[in-house]
């Protein structure tokens, strides 16, 4: 069942955008899965779609947009509403924006590995930001992103602790090539 799910999202995402984002985040939320011991077959299902929203309407409101594209896919095959209900507060908190916080430990997984999936492909932001902008506003964009990832997105302590030498290498060398800007 989730297989069939996986090729759904694969077949409406681009390459790049399900390779360098959607797979990490969905394989960072199965390790969570594991270690917090929540189903592991929901978890994924829920990361999986969680930009559902971005990928087939565009980034504006794409936690909004997500959650009836998601249920709409979900009821065509054919999955219980509890579990619907669950990837939907899953996708509509998953920007970690004030008004709908992740309330379940499994919504909090998901926003947190959409950070972790960050800081394995970290130049694929530089790659992406310097189609239209000047090298020094990608660095600049990149460190917000890095900052705002660690401090804002990544709430479990079993999340930083996975990330915490990543972090420290990008901000490494982030840092050293901004003391030349
Ligand atoms: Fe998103
Ligand atoms: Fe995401």
């Amino acid at each position: 069942m989730l297989e069939k799910i996986r090729q759904v999202v694969k077949n409406a995402a681009e390459e790049g955008d399900w390779k360098y984002h959607i797979v990490p985040v969905a394989s960072y939320a199965k390790k969570l899965a594991r270690i917090l011991k929540v189903d592991e077959e929901i978890t994924e299902l829920a990361a999986l779609l969680h930009d559902i929203g971005r990928i087939k309407f565009g980034p504006e409101n794409h936690e909004i947009t997500g959650v009836p594209e998601a249920e709409k896919i979900l009821k065509e095959h054919n999955y219980p509403q509890d579990v619907i209900d669950e990837v939907k507060h899953c996708i509509e908190s998953h920007r970690g924006s004030k008004d709908i916080p992740p309330r379940t430990i499994i919504a909090k997984i998901v926003a947190n590995a959409d950070a972790m999936a960050h800081f394995d492909v970290f130049p694929v932001f530089f790659y992406l930001r310097s189609k239209d902008s000047s090298f020094e506003d990608a660095i600049k964009w990149a460190y917000e992103k890095l900052d705002h990832d660690w401090k804002k997105k990544l709430t479990l302590p079993e999340a930083r602790k996975m990330m915490e030498e990543k972090y420290k290498a990008i901000k490494l060398i982030l840092d050293s090539t901004r003391a030349y800007i």
